[in-house]
């Protein structure tokens, strides 16, 4: 990012501005407070922060309308802004999501899970900022992709930070993780051709609809494959669904002949898939989640990406991922 990355504080609270404050201390990172929604959105149009994390209960502008207002400005649009509130119920987390929150966490807030969420916000503000044009449009597909679905809200990033996490473990190189990284956020991208009602069909897929949601690899790889700058990707996008035992789409590949990172995407999305709501089930936990994966080494997975997984899961908590 270069210069250092400006956070944005916002809350009602002297003490819990401070609080944070301390928390970020861990993360090289220019601390800015506001104590109420005018003032954020004063801060915000004199100088664009790069993360805003926000107390929902205020005064005078409560949190929601505060996050409207900042989506509905030019520089605001592209800013991630993490809601924070006492109110953990599913209904105060869809009304974040509704207002344009990038991400949400219940209070108290624990150092460990602030501190991870707000490194996840700011490497997702910096890949925006590398961006040229059709690279923007690219990575605001695969959001909208997402926003289609509250179920998956949030899962190709964490998809992408596990990924990166994953790779980073086996030794792979920064372009490899970068690559990780952002295949983990877009491999889904083709998806925007797959109509709502197979995507979100909560049975089974018939013999018509099976093939319409294979598509998706196909449709994605198009999208992407006219720009250079992420030729890296189609790998990931293309070969996802592959499985080790070759019975896998588009190409049957089988084993090694899977490209890595996409072996290393394919257990990440299936692993943060089963441990979070779907429309046909509910989540498992982290544990059920492993012992599925696990079943599943050698014939659908690569065993060596869901050891190294199923060893990780400490730190794939703190990203939000497990
Ligand atoms: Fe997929």
């Amino acid at each position: 990012m270069g210069l250092k990355p400006v956070v944005l504080v916002v809350d009602d609270g002297a003490a819990n501005r401070e609080l944070i404050g301390s928390y970020l201390s861990q993360i090289d990172c220019e601390v800015r407070e506001a104590a109420d929604g005018p003032n954020a959105l004063a801060s915000i149009e004199i100088s664009a922060p790069d993360l805003v994390l926000l107390d929902v209960r205020m005064p005078h502008m409560d949190g929601y309308e505060v996050c409207r207002r900042i989506k509905a400005m030019p520089q605001g649009r592209l800013l991630p802004v993490v809601m924070i509130t006492g109110l953990s119920q599913t209904t105060h987390r869809i009304m974040a999501l509704e207002a344009g929150a990038d991400d949400f966490m219940a209070k108290p807030v624990e150092a460990a899970e602030l501190l991870a969420r707000v490194r996840s916000a700011l490497r997702l503000k910096e890949l925006y900022n590398t961006l040229d044009g059709a690279e923007h449009v690219i990575f605001s597909l695969a959001t909208a992709v997402e926003a289609k679905d509250a179920f998956t809200e949030r899962h190709t990033q964490r998809v992408g930070e596990s990924a990166r996490l994953l790779g980073q473990r086996f030794g792979l190189r920064e372009t490899e993780l970068d690559t990780l990284y952002r295949g983990g956020i877009v491999h889904d991208i083709g998806k925007i051709g797959v109509s709502d009602s197979i995507l979100h069909k909560p049975g089974p897929l018939d013999p018509i609809e099976w093939p319409q949601m294979q598509a998706h690899v196909a449709i994605g790889e198009s999208i992407v494959r006219p720009l250079r700058s992420t030729s890296g990707l189609l790998p990931i996008i293309r070969h996802h669904h592959e499985r080790f035992d070759g019975m896998g789409y588009p190409d049957g590949l089988r084993a090694r002949e899977i490209p890595r990172v996409a072996r290393i995407v394919s257990v990440c999305d299936a692993f943060d898939a089963l441990v979070n709501d779907r429309p046909y089930r509910t989540r498992r936990s982290t544990e059920e989640a492993v012992a599925v994966l696990r079943a599943g080494a050698g014939t659908q997975w690569d065993p060596e990406t869901v050891e190294l997984l199923a060893s990780e899961l400490p730190s794939l908590q703190h990203v939000g991922a497990a």
